[in-house]
């Protein structure tokens, strides 16, 4: 990877291979008892880290967290920074959308340029969730 902190998610040279191996890994890591739908997702940053994250369900089952959540939390945790790209994979590995919710996490920390694998190839966040509300709309009080 050569590009930067802060460049284009375009800019850098995404090996989609090693983040569906790292999403993968994390199905083994998803506590999903209640759903049996293990999820993985794994997000490269704007300075080369891989963060990763695994769904985790609760007896109460509307507070389980996705899979997203648990990525979105080691990158800030681990120093923060940008997403530039995210697989996110189901039960066989292949790609799998993001919920709403966690859409509205990826816009987040990656904004419109960050780049998603989908099971149509890769599409970028502007792509999968138009019309977002973001961090703009907040400076619009009146
Ligand atoms: N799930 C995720 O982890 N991420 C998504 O984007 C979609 C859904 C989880 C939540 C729940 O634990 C299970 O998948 C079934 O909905």
């Amino acid at each position: 990877m050569e590009a930067s902190p802060g460049a284009s998610p375009a800019a850098y040279d995404i090996d989609w291979d090693m983040l569906q191996a790292r999403a993968v890994e994390m199905l083994e890591r998803a506590y999903a008892p209640y759903s049996d739908f293990p999820v993985g997702a794994a997000g490269l940053v704007d300075d080369g880290r891989v963060v990763v994250g695994c769904n985790v369900e609760n007896a109460s089952y509307g507070v389980g967290l996705c899979a997203e959540c648990g990525m979105v939390s080691e990158l800030h945790a681990t120093g923060g920074g940008r997403l530039v790209a995210v697989f996110c994979v189901g039960k066989d590995g292949r790609a799998l959308m993001p919920c709403g919710r966690c859409r509205q996490l990826l816009w987040e920390n990656g904004g419109p340029d960050c780049l998603l694998m989908t099971p149509e190839g890769v599409l970028t966040m502007r792509d999968v969730l138009p019309q977002a509300f973001g961090p703009d709309d907040l400076a619009r009080k009146e």
